[in-house]
């Protein structure tokens, strides 16, 4: 059914974030942020009003998706808050764990010694902030777990750790980052099911249906945000 998600706002982040240490260099990682813009592609698809934070990424903003690009974690985790209040959160974005403790404002040359050793401070997570939001954690909160071994058992820690609601694990051992397939597991407090390894784009359809019909379960239909 195509509007499975109408009158759901669905918020996502995808892609990297991207830590600056001075003004030319930086630290992030390789996400593309396919598999989040396939998502958040598939959630509108169905019906929903998605926004998507994304961090920096060579992609086009999906069609029918509010896209906001950011950098750092620290901006995606105040473009998530300020896109409260919705239905769903999905962290599909590879955040940054950590980020330069200062950023400076001119290129730092290699004869200072401190430049050797990078000060690095803890970044936020921004799917646990979500998890426990006081008063506006939205009804259903997933997260990602890319994982090259003990996926499930991964998956699991995870979901108690950071207190969302479904974790899709994410077997990475392969070329998925940055590559077009993927293989994921929904894992749930009462759920494991393992899907079988198709395009990101089949992944995201997936996930969009399984999000409708764990949202229609567990959630009130007569008060989407
Ligand atoms: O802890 P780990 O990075 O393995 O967890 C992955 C999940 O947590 C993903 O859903 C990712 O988007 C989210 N995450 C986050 N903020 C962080 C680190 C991870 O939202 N700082």
């Amino acid at each position: 059914m195509p509007d499975m998600l109408h009158g759901r706002h669905i918020v996502l982040t995808a892609g990297p974030t991207l830590e600056p240490i001075d003004p030319v260099r930086f630290i992030s990682n390789r996400s593309s942020g396919k598999q989040g813009y396939a998502i958040a592609t598939a959630l509108a698809a169905l019906g929903a009003r998605v926004t998507l934070i994304s961090g920096p990424t060579a992609l086009n903003d999906p069609a029918n998706v509010e896209t906001i690009r950011v950098e750092t974690a620290l901006e995606m985790l105040a473009a998530v808050e300020t896109a409260l209040p919705a239905d769903v959160f999905i962290g599909v974005a590879a955040v940054s764990d950590w980020r330069p403790a200062s950023r400076a404002d001119k290129k730092l040359k290699l004869d200072k010694s401190d430049f050797c050793a990078l000060p690095l401070t803890e970044n936020p997570d921004i799917l646990k902030t979500i998890s426990n939001h006081a008063d506006m954690r939205p009804d259903l909160v997933i997260g990602f777990a890319a994982e090259t071994h003990d996926i499930i058992e991964h998956a699991r820690g995870k979901l108690q750790r950071k207190g969302c609601d479904g974790i899709i694990a994410n077997d990475v051992s392969g070329d998925v980052m940055g590559g077009d397939n993927n293989q994921v597991t929904w894992v749930t407090a009462s759920q494991t099911d393992n899907w079988p390894s198709e395009s990101k784009v089949e992944v995201a359809a997936r996930i969009a249906r399984q999000i409708s019909q764990t949202i229609a379960t567990t959630c009130n239909e007569d008060t989407p945000t």
